[in-house]
């Protein structure tokens, strides 16, 4: 086989450009020897020139004109690791017009306007968008879901793809930590309101399910109510509380209609997810006739995610040069159905007055809001009662009419925040 090379030019070297360059450098012989491709990276872009890098870069190379990387006669691929919507956009839709493959890792911008760059690296000159690293790091979820699966009857996929979030319920968890001092401890970028999730939950969406889902469609709610008490009561009852992205296929065989959400959740202690710990991402992916798998790894980080890109940069390269684009079809947009049409179990906490038949009474609004009890436990005493309640399945307008009604009860003092319950 004749080696050929093929020029990169890389937007951005921040954290993922630089561990990739640094990747390339290490495996380039293995993918040589592999693919009889030779990768060389012949132009990149940064915000500042001046600043120092890790990685040698020859100064001609570099510039702050992202577009000159993009048309420049010596690129064939573009490598887009800028991250955000504008400038890259345009710059993802100006390589693809050029048919010049990209890959990005970019959530944002396919969480945004996905199905149009895929209808655009479809037209005129079909060429490669890649992202593997977009939605969870170093996991190869992208191929799971658009190549391995593909033939799969896919009903839910759920999701920890959130290193930060999972990071401080993690220590919330395992060493009794105040959400204050596990934030102050985390990165002060943390995703805490799930809208990181929410993307990559419209991707998981867009690219696992057939029908197109962007990021503002997605339910969110993220993890900022949840208190150490929370969590400490949900491991008692022998759960986990971990923020999750759940797709999941609603509806009829065939239809487009998914439900997309992220939101805390309590997760049996048995389920898998709820062993993923710190920064650790999982995927759980369940289907019609493969059953149940987890994919688990390192969601985030330099080297993980540059790992994801390099593979996608082999892809794309080894179509680049015998004339093959990674095809993938234009998508409709899906039908998403909104969170209040969904049934859940709840988890509910009501602080009451310690005295007989206040329980009773709970219970009966309850029932009579069509929300069945399947456990209930009583902590604390005097002043401190609290009743546990763990429900069947049941609409969220019946439990948000039951929490009203709950409210105007005399004895009783206050309502947890609900929560979701997942994984049984
Ligand atoms: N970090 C991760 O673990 C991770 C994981 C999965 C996906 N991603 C995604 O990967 C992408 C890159 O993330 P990152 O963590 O590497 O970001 P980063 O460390 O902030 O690096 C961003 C790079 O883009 C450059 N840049 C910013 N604006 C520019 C512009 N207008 N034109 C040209 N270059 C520009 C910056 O230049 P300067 O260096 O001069 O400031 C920097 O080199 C994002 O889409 C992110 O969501 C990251």
């Amino acid at each position: 086989m004749a080696n050929s090379q093929v020029r990169l030019g890389i937007l951005g070297l921040g954290t993922v450009g630089q561990a990739l360059i640094a990747l390339i450098d290490e495996q380039h012989g293995t993918i040589l020897e592999r693919t009889g491709i030779d990768l060389i990276v012949t132009k990149a872009a940064v915000r500042d020139v001046n600043k120092p890098r890790e990685v040698d870069i020859a100064a001609g190379s570099l510039t702050a004109d992202g577009m000159e990387v993009v048309e420049s006669e010596y690129v064939d691929m573009v490598v887009e690791l800028v991250g955000g919507i504008e400038p890259t956009k345009t710059y993802v839709e100006r390589a693809l017009e050029l048919g010049k493959p990209v890959v990005t890792a970019n959530k944002e911008l396919l969480a945004a306007h996905g199905a149009e760059l895929f209808t655009a690296a479809a037209d005129g000159i079909e060429t490669s968008l890649l992202f593997e690293a977009a939605v969870a790091g170093g996991i190869p979820l992208m191929r799971a879901l658009e190549q391995s699966l593909r033939g799969e009857p896919l009903q839910r996929v759920m999701g920890i793809v959130n290193g930060t979030t999972n990071y401080i319920l993690s220590q919330m968890s395992d060493h009794g930590a105040s959400y204050a001092d596990a934030l102050a401890e985390a990165d002060p970028t943390a995703d805490v309101d799930g809208h990181d999730a929410a993307a990559k939950a419209a991707i998981i969406a867009t690219v696992g399910f057939g029908g197109s889902v962007t990021s503002s469609q997605v339910a969110v709610e993220g993890i900022s109510n949840i208190t150490a008490d929370d969590i400490g009561a949900a491991r008692s009852m022998g759960y986990a509380i971990k923020l999750l992205a759940i797709v999941e296929h609603v509806g009829q065989p065939g239809d487009l209609e998914v439900a997309v959400r992220v939101h805390p959740a309590m997760v049996p202690l048995t389920h898998p997810l709820a062993s993923v710990r710190d920064s650790f991402n999982a995927v759980f992916i369940e289907g019609g006739a493969v059953g149940e798998l987890m994919l688990y790894g390192r969601g985030a980080g330099g080297r993980p995610t540059g790992s994801a890109v390099l593979g996608d940069v082999i892809e794309a390269a080894v179509g680049f040069v015998s004339g093959r684009a990674h095809a993938r079809p234009s998508v409709a947009p899906a039908q998403v159905r909104p969170l209040a049409d969904l049934r859940s179990a709840f988890y509910v906490e009501v602080k009451v007055t310690d005295q007989p038949g206040v329980l009773a009474t709970v219970a009966g609004v309850f029932g009579s809001n069509n929300v069945s009890i399947k456990s209930m436990e009583q902590r604390g005493s005097d002043a401190d009662a609290r009743l546990l309640f763990i429900t069947h399945e049941a609409s969220e307008g019946d439990l948000a009419a039951t929490l009203t009604k709950l409210a105007e009860l005399e004895d009783v003092h206050d309502i947890g925040i609900p929560l979701r319950v997942i994984g049984h």
